[in-house]
């Protein structure tokens, strides 16, 4: 990281599964004019290669290398694999449940920190996901834990997933989010938890339109 790159502002977004940062972090984005990292989408992204590649979830290194030559990018508000739109594909459960396993390994984790570095460009960036204010970016500016009741992120995922034309049950939702809250929270390496300095922001009832003023807000107030 140069000392240029240091002084552009960071708002890192951090919560569990389905808690509303994605739609949040992204409107903040948007406000701002700030770039925008959905870190979530790059495990997904190396979940969905490792499983069209029949990748043993045990073989930490080949997911490693898999993860460090992922040949992403991010065009507006889809996201390709090579030159395959694979924005839908990503957001299936089964991918999310992988990226999850996947998330937990410490080469898979390395094998991420440089891309995700290289989002920081002016004028700012919003970074959304586990570990942005803890891990990758410990220095940010401003620090979010977004997160909600498991019974309301269990309801939005459920909206979510119907909307976009996957069949979904609400109990398997419950099960799965409260599956995939303990195995982020548990692990050795970079766990869900806030940052020691971050404002914690519970949304399960609140909307959409209030969190992100909440943090605008923080943003506006806070000095780098
Ligand atoms: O946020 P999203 O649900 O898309 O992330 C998919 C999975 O990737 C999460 O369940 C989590 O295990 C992992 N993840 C992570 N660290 C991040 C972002 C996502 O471990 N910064």
């Amino acid at each position: 990281m140069t000392v240029s790159t240091i002084t552009i502002p960071v708002i890192a977004i951090d919560g569990p599964t389905a808690s509303g940062k994605g739609t949040v972090a992204h409107r903040v984005a948007y406000q701002l004019g700030f770039h925008y990292l959905d870190s979530g989408a790059l495990y997904r992204l190396t979940a969905l290669s490792a499983q069209r590649r029949e990748i043993d979830i045990k073989d930490e290194h080949a997911l490693a290398k898999l993860a460090g030559a992922l040949p992403c990018s991010f065009v507006g508000e889809d996201i390709f694999l090579a030159h395959e739109n694979v924005s839908t594909l990503i957001r299936a459960e089964q991918i999310g449940n992988l990226a999850s396993k996947i998330a937990a390994l410490p080469a898979v984790r390395q094998a991420l920190y440089g891309l995700q570095l290289n989002f920081r460009k002016t004028p700012g960036l919003v970074a959304d996901g586990r570990d942005m204010g803890t891990v990758i970016f410990p220095h940010a500016k401003l620090k979010v834990f977004l997160t909600a009741s498991v019974f309301a992120r269990a309801e939005r995922r459920y909206k979510q997933l119907i909307e976009k034309g996957f069949s979904a049950s609400i109990e398997d939702i419950l099960a799965d989010l409260r599956e995939r809250d303990a195995r982020d929270a548990n692990r050795v390496i970079a766990p869900l938890k806030p940052a020691e300095d971050a404002h914690i922001l519970d949304t399960s009832n609140m909307n959409i339109e209030a969190a992100v003023e909440h943090v605008l807000r923080w943003h506006a107030e806070t000095k780098i």
